[in-house]
């Protein structure tokens, strides 16, 4: 078969056709439209070009087909969150929703291309939807600490790549990373610490709803996730009394000896990397109303409708009291009018709360219990969120050499992180299957360039595996990685770091 690049779009649009040539732009060309969207397709080209397009005022809405950019909503256009692009001699961008014309702008960045004769958009007639609703990344802010203004960076970059929600994973051993003011200690005592001594800090709840805002203009919903009943060590250094006393396996005292960490110990920072170890008191009434009152504080400041409680890797609790936490805190979050999300483990407690969604962090080829554990999920009315470790975790490493990253689910090439199926991992129907996340865990990452490496380009990659339609010609590697080489202009002018790999036909404009 043989493959068109012409447009070098990625995630790929449901259809696309590339007509000849550019519509030149300058700073005369007059966009119309009233919706944000229009102010950030201005901002977007100015960055990129340098030239900043003219809005065009109230008098020229009469007339709307005078503008040379029209930014319109129509709701029968496309699904939710979908748009018709057309780019011609005028570009027409009409949303189904303010999300489908966000989209739209993120489709003209990658359409907008320098050539001999000045700026422009290719040329193109473009429709457009996502497969799935659920296209989320994860960013661990525990191990190590991303501020505010990170973050903004880091919800930019995903969101231009039609990401629609992000997981911040905001408590673990090393740090606890959100102000509650029930419980002042937590980042009295708690957050200042990240593994090997890096910088910690947290997020005050003015900036927790800054980040919220952000994300919200650029179409992203916030997850918090508060990790339950294990991963609690940083809790313990702050409310002893929650916490049990470490549980040191045989593996953790190897690894730590291995990598030079200290063991944990009871009630002071952790700074290593080892994990299974911590636990919050299941049988003691104080840990409920530790966990209600974080829980009520975390969703008033959480407009959107989920609440991440975490569930993985506790590997010291005996599994009858693990599945009366994941009862317990379930409900908890039910009570509080949010819909809990919990690690596939989670799904080993028989009456987890109904419709709570199960995040499956397995291999592509389930082992053990795992496969089990998130089917129980959808019995119990709830769905599924695909994390593949083997395929979507943004945090191993590329190639055994590669500098940042773990290995312990694979090694994950560019190639491997495309070519994945979401609904063939589990015997579950199709539609319990809400859509991906990508995580990005961040042992080995100190700082947002770290970060960036490992991420980009293998987050384009899940961002088509969620975006684009399966059985689109274009949905495979070939074509993929000719499109993904062609982000790179972009991504150096958005300053982002992301790793050259040597699959990619990296274009030089
Ligand atoms: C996980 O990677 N522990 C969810």
């Amino acid at each position: 078969m043989v493959f068109t690049h012409s447009l070098p779009l990625v995630p790929a649009p449901v259809s696309a056709t590339a007509g000849e040539g550019r519509m030149p732009i300058a700073a005369t060309t007059r966009v119309l439209g009233s919706s944000p969207a229009a102010a950030q397709l201005i901002d977007a080209v100015e960055r990129r070009s340098g030239i900043r397009l003219s809005a065009a005022d109230a008098a020229d809405a009469a007339d709307s087909a005078s503008a040379d950019i029209e930014l319109r909503l129509d709701p029968a256009v496309a699904a939710p969150e979908g748009y018709a692009l057309t780019v011609g001699d005028r570009v027409e961008l009409v949303g189904a929703d303010e999300a489908g014309l966000f989209y739209g702008v993120q489709t003209l960045r990658q359409l907008l291309r320098e050539e001999e004769h000045g700026w422009g958009f290719l040329r193109a007639e473009i429709r457009d939807a996502p497969r799935f609703g659920r296209r989320g990344v994860m960013l661990d802010v525990t191990r190590h600490f991303f501020d505010v203004d990170e973050v903004k960076t880091f919800i930019d970059s995903i969101s231009a790549l039609k990401f629609n929600h992000l997981h911040l994973h905001l408590s673990d051993d090393q740090g606890w990373r959100i102000q509650i003011d029930s419980w002042p200690l937590l980042t009295e005592l708690s957050s200042s610490t990240a593994v090997d001594e890096a910088r910690g800090g947290f997020y005050t709840k003015d900036d927790y709803r800054e980040i919220v805002a952000y994300a919200e203009e650029r179409h992203v919903l916030l997850i918090p996730e508060i990790d339950l009943p294990g991963h609690t060590h940083a809790i313990g250094v702050a409310y002893p009394e929650l916490v049990e006393e470490p549980v040191v396996s045989d593996a953790l005292r190897s690894e730590s000896l291995q990598q030079g960490q200290p063991l944990p110990v009871h009630g002071e920072a952790y700074l290593g990397t080892g994990v299974g170890h911590s636990s919050v008191r299941i049988h003691e009434e104080r840990t409920y109303e530790f966990v209600r009152d974080v829980v009520r504080e975390l969703a008033e400041i959480t407009p959107g409708p989920y609440l991440h409680v975490g569930g993985d890797e506790s590997l010291g609790t005996p599994q009858a009291d693990f599945d009366l936490f994941a009862e317990r805190v379930t409900a908890i979050v039910v009570e509080a009018g949010k819909t809990p999300i919990a690690w596939h483990e989670m799904g080993s407690a028989a009456d987890i709360a109904e419709g709570t969604i199960g995040q499956y962090w397995g291999k592509t080829t389930p082992e053990g219990t795992h496969a089990e554990e998130a089917a129980h999920f959808v019995e119990r009315g709830g769905a599924l969120i695909m994390s593949a470790a083997d395929a979507a975790y943004l945090d191993m490493k590329y190639t055994a050499d590669f500098p940042l990253g773990l290995t312990w689910a694979a090694i994950i090439d560019v190639r491997s992180a495309y070519e994945w199926e979401p609904t063939a991992v589990l015997d579950v129907p199709d539609d319990a299957i809400l859509g991906i996340e990508a995580p990005l865990w961040s042992e080995t990452t100190r700082t947002l360039s770290d970060v960036e490496q490992l991420v980009f380009p293998r987050a384009a990659a899940q961002a088509e595996v969620a975006w684009s339609p399966r059985e689109a010609p274009e949905r495979v590697w070939e074509s993929f990685r000719v499109r993904l080489g062609s982000l790179a202009p972009l991504w150096k002018a958005e300053g982002i770091d992301f790793h050259p790999a040597d699959e990619i036909p990296w274009s030089e404009r």
